[in-house]
């Protein structure tokens, strides 16, 4: 049983601070009715009422995280909305791919990527934003919260200790590289931040009209 399997029955109460930057991630995704969304490492899908708010029942919600516990509480949420364009992936967010994808909800590509309080805990994050970015369509949004401390400090050793991860990676600099319209933004004392971005091309308007 993995850290988070154990951790997920008090997640969502631990989690209450985050409302503010996590709103403000998912605003920066845009969404439009239709739209098909990836939450990388979505954990109990604390964003999903926001997202699907946004996409509608027309759209599509992919969730994808690693730990079955925290899945378990995401597709409680699912049930007892009766959200039906939801699908949750159980698998290492290292192993992303247009073929996972289309496995699991018949798309290969998506119009949002979404990735909070993700990179900071996923291992290998690089090689994760650039298998989640290769599935980006043209015009797509691409948005991350986490945290960030820059220095070792008793914050930091706590909430490394609570998240086993790392929060003094860097994890926004790939989606600066990427982006020409690149923003980003910090709460919580400068602690959090929300980066976003759009993937270079034409926009050529949600994918759900075109392959599903
Ligand atoms: C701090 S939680 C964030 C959950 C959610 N995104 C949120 O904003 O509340 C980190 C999540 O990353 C997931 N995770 C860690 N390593 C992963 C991996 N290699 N692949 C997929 N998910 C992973 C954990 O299972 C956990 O649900």
């Amino acid at each position: 049983m993995s850290w988070y399997d154990r951790i997920a029955p008090l997640y969502d109460i631990g989690s209450a601070g985050s409302g503010r930057p996590r709103r403000e991630a998912v605003a920066q995704l845009r969404l439009e009715p239709g739209d098909v969304v990836l939450d990388i490492a979505c954990g109990t899908g604390l964003n999903f009422p926001l997202i699907e708010a946004g996409i509608g029942a027309e759209g599509l919600l992919i969730g994808l995280d690693f730990s079955p516990g925290m899945l378990a509480k995401a597709r409680g949420k699912v049930q007892r909305k009766g959200w039906e364009n939801v699908r949750l992936i159980h698998a290492d967010a290292g192993t992303l791919s247009e073929e996972l994808l289309k496995e699991h909800t018949g798309v290969g590509r998506v119009d949002n990527v979404l990735c909070t309080l993700g990179f900071s805990v996923v291992p290998d994050w690089e090689a994760v934003f650039a298998r989640s970015w290769a599935l980006l369509r043209p015009g797509g949004r691409y948005a991350i919260m986490d945290w960030h401390v820059k220095r070792r400090n008793p914050f930091s050793w706590f909430l490394n200790s609570i998240s086993q991860g790392d929060v003094s990676r860097r994890t926004w600099v790939s989606l600066e590289q990427k982006t020409e319209d690149y923003s980003y933004r910090t709460s919580i004392g400068g602690n959090v931040f929300v980066a976003a971005g759009t993937a270079p091309g034409a926009a050529s308007g949600a994918l759900t009209s075109v392959s599903r």
